[in-house]
């Protein structure tokens, strides 16, 4: 009944999502997501999802139980499946050689060898999770040592899908890339790929490659769009001094065709889970090559992210009279941008830790990311305060600072905020989404991104 048996090992924040929109998009193939971790594959299999994703739930639900299956039967799933997308994670190692900058390709290697372990019959492997240039290689080495009669073809095909947008990026993507080697067994591996993408994605958006161009393209897609924010971050610094504006000038900057106008938005940092990472892997690379100059390059990037999420906790200081000591100041979002729960390497939790230094209270509100903001900030919870109440988080607050461009923040009664805080009140806005004239109006010293401020003394 069903054409093509499809698996994916690793149910997350990429496995999750995709497949889904695939078993959707292809009810003619059957889908099974599987995962070590098994609390997150039973709540695949309810309402309550593992992960936050607008829309997300619709499209799974329209597949589930018809062509779109979880599991933590890995073993049965690699022996059913002719294609085997793998998206487990890929973090930075942090041991032994390359700690701190290498990809830990420790969850990767293992899977290979599973799939070596209870293959029993030829298999696509395709690379799904960000991985460093020339990986495809030692899992072919792995793959293919097998003493086995039949061959396994290693595939690229990297996602760009960004968090809080991740089921309209896979529907309507930019591009799909697919990627693999140039032999016959390669390319027919590749047109397999190429088939299922096919069934929604228009083919002047399916693009292919050869597997190093494919593997080495998603790193520098990210380290591109992390540049681009620690470009615009770093004139926010300069916009400061100036009196200039950073919207202004990246209106007109972003004006430029050649330039384009989109992730212009100056913020207090960039996070999530892959852009560090990411940019990290690709400096260990050039680092590893000899390039030295190439490797330095790319760190800046990382580098003037740091500064500007130090630089917003130094001004918050500064403009408080230069001492935050017992001073409850009251943090709105943490997780790393709107539209999901997902707060990895969120700016929130480098700017609580640095609060929390200069022995501030903190009271933390997020409509969607309280439980992972626990979790993130387990050693020091005594010290703060979870609201899901923006308003209880800013009683009795000196200062409110916007940490996430959440939609609710730019609608909230600001009066009462203002007449439940300590004056002066101070609102820091890390993200700019605020109406920052009447905040003044209202009583507040405004301090926006990238622009003078609005004080009353
Ligand atoms: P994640 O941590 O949400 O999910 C990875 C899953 O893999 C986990 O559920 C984990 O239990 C599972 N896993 C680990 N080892 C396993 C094993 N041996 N067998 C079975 N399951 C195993 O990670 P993610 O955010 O989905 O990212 C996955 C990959 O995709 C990473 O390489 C990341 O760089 C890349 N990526 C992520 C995004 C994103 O928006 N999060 C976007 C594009 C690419
Ligand atoms: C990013 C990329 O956009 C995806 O293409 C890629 O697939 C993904 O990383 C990945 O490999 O994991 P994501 O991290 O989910 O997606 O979200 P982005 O929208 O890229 O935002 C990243 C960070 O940059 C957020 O903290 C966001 O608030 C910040 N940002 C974004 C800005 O500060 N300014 C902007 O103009 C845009």
């Amino acid at each position: 009944m069903f054409t093509k048996r499809i698996a994916c090992i690793g149910a997350g924040y990429v496995g999750g999502p995709t497949m889904a929109v695939i078993a959707m998009k292809c009810p003619r193939y059957k889908v099974n997501v599987v995962d070590v971790n098994a609390d997150r594959i039973q709540a695949w299999q309810t309402d309550d999802l593992p992960i936050y994703e607008p829309g997300l739930l619709d499209v799974v639900k329209s597949a589930r139980g018809r062509n779109l299956f979880f599991s933590t039967d890995i073993s049965a799933a690699i022996r059913e499946s002719e294609i085997i997308f793998v998206s487990v994670n890929t973090p930075t190692k942090t041991f032994g050689e390359g700690a701190g900058k290498a990809a830990d390709l420790q969850y990767w290697e293992k899977v290979s060898r599973e799939i070596l372990h209870e293959a029993d019959g030829p298999k696509i492997v395709v690379e799904k999770s960000t991985l460093p240039v020339k990986t495809a290689q030692t899992m072919e080495d792995i793959l293919n040592a097998n003493g086995k009669k039949y061959r396994f073809e290693v595939v690229s095909n990297p996602e760009f899908l960004a968090e809080g947008t991740a089921i309209r990026d896979l529907l309507e993507p930019d591009r799909v890339l697919i990627g693999s080697r140039e032999t016959p067994g390669g390319l027919q591996a590749r047109q397999e790929i190429v088939d299922i993408y096919a069934n929604w994605v228009p083919p002047d958006r399916i693009l292919t490659s050869n597997i190093w161009s494919s593997e080495l393209s998603k790193l520098v897609a990210n380290a591109f769009l992390a540049q681009r924010i620690s470009s615009i971050n770093s004139i926010s610094a300069l916009c400061e001094k100036t009196d200039a504006s950073i919207q202004e000038v990246a209106r007109a900057v972003g004006m430029d065709t050649r330039v384009g106008n989109r992730f212009l938005n100056a913020s207090v940092g960039f996070g999530g889970s892959c852009f560090k990472k990411d940019i990290l892997n690709l400096v260990y690379i050039c680092e590893s090559y000899g390039l030295q100059t190439v490797a330095r390059y790319w760190e800046s990037v990382l580098e003037m992210n740091e500064y500007q999420e130090a630089r917003f906790v130094k001004s918050m200081i500064r403009e408080m009279f230069n001492t935050i000591v017992g001073k409850r100041i009251a943090l709105f979002g943490f997780a790393f941008k709107a539209d999901t729960s997902d707060t990895r390497e969120s700016p929130s939790i480098y700017v609580t830790r640095m609060l929390h230094e200069e022995r501030a209270e903190i009271a933390i509100t997020d409509p969607k990311a309280l439980d992972n903001a626990r979790i993130d900030l387990a050693d020091i919870a005594e010290n703060v305060e979870f609201d899901e109440s923006p308003y209880e988080a800013a009683s009795g607050a000196h200062a409110v600072a916007i940490m996430t461009e959440w939609n609710l923040y730019r609608s909230l009664d600001w009066k009462e905020i203002y007449k439940a805080m300590e004056k002066p009140a101070f609102v820091f806005d890390g993200r700019n989404i605020l109406d920052h004239g009447a905040l003044f109006e209202i009583g507040f010293n405004v301090y926006p991104l990238g622009r003078p401020p609005l004080k009353h003394f």
